[in-house]
């Protein structure tokens, strides 16, 4: 709808301009030449709001055309409204400052409208109580943080890139009008941190994005120091849009693990209820703390909440692994 009312402006502002280029004489030219100028204030309006709202999401070609032909169209119709207006008895020139003053205070208020638009476009994220318990005063990593659902806590945010144009940062934008900076560009499954280097690795619906879980989980424990913590919120399969979709059970997950493979390209490539990421931790011989179902952060998922203890480094158990197990 929006994005019509632009078209619909910028048509105007050409039948305007085919209407006024005839009569360019006297009163006429100084009228018509003045309409344009307003219209170039207009467009520099929208170019300010425009600038705010999408400017960062360059990714969909409509959206990026129209943050050039915004401007480009509102000095074309100021130049043109100058040329108009050489033809009145006052000629070009007093006319410039006016015209310059107004079309960029206008795109100083559509900028500041814009930034108005998204302040009232603002959720209020929830913190997770659960995290505050177990990681206040301690600092760690988060893979795959957001802006728009912030975790609260002392974090450097890990993610695989640092580009704004992916499906994650346009919708984190679309949501809260920013991102959160991405401080290590990192797989998630392969930090380059050292042993023992954090208190806890914290991830929000990070997990089920991984091909590989248990790689994923053994480079967090690895980085994970001591009596640390592996602070996980996970969406549940009843709860979000794979409902319809399998479990992923603990055999394929050392399937993957072993042969590398992965099947299919879900964005969620894994697909989970708590109890199967509570058997995962079980067969990874960890000591789980704690496993909250429902989450207390988004609510759509749950929390597995694991502490690295020393003692807890023994190999994991056998699991039917359906590579490897008698036909
Ligand atoms: C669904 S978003 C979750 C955002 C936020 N944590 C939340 O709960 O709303 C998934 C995040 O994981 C990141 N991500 C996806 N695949 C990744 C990978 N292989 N390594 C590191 N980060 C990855 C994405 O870039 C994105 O920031």
């Amino acid at each position: 709808m929006r994005r019509r009312r632009k078209y619909w402006l910028l048509g105007l502002a050409l039948l305007l301009l085919v209407a006024l280029l005839v009569p360019v004489s006297g009163e006429n030219a100084r009228a018509g030449g003045l309409t344009l100028l307003l219209l170039a204030a207009a467009l520099s309006y929208l170019s300010g709001s425009h600038l705010i709202t999408k400017g960062r999401l360059l990714r969909s070609g409509r959206g990026r055309s129209l943050l050039y032909a915004i401007p480009i169209s509102a000095a074309a119709l100021f130049l043109l409204s100058l040329l108009l207006l050489s033809y009145s008895g006052q000629g070009w020139r007093p006319f410039v400052s006016l015209g310059l003053a107004a079309t960029v205070l206008s795109h100083f208020i559509g900028r500041a409208r814009g930034r108005w638009r998204q302040e009232k476009k603002k959720v209020p994220a929830r913190e997770s109580a659960l995290a505050h318990e177990y990681l206040d005063g301690l600092s760690g990593i988060e893979i795959g943080g957001s802006a728009h659902n912030p975790v609260g806590l002392k974090t450097i945010n890990i993610d695989y890139t640092a580009a704004t144009d992916t499906v994650y940062k346009q919708a984190e934008f679309e949501i809260c009008g920013k991102c959160l900076r991405v401080a290590i560009v990192a797989q998630g499954d392969e930090l380059p941190l050292f042993d023992d280097s954090q208190d806890f690795v914290v991830t929000s619906h990070g997990l089920e994005r991984l091909p590989d879980p248990i790689k994923a989980l053994k480079d967090w424990y690895r980085v994970t120091r001591k009596h640390g913590y592996l602070f996980m919120i996970i969406p549940h399969k009843e709860r979000t849009f794979d409902r319809d979709r399998p479990r992923t059970d603990l055999a394929e997950l050392v399937h993957r693990h072993r042969t590398g493979e992965c099947p299919g390209s879900d964005a969620h490539h894994s697909v989970w209820i708590t109890e199967d990421v509570v058997e995962l931790i079980d067969y990874l011989g960890w000591k789980l703390v704690e496993a909250q179902d429902v989450d207390d952060k988004a609510g759509n998922g749950f929390t597995i909440v694991v502490r690295k203890d020393g003692s807890a480094d023994a190999p994991p158990r056998e699991v039917g692994d359906p590579a490897t197990a008698p036909s």
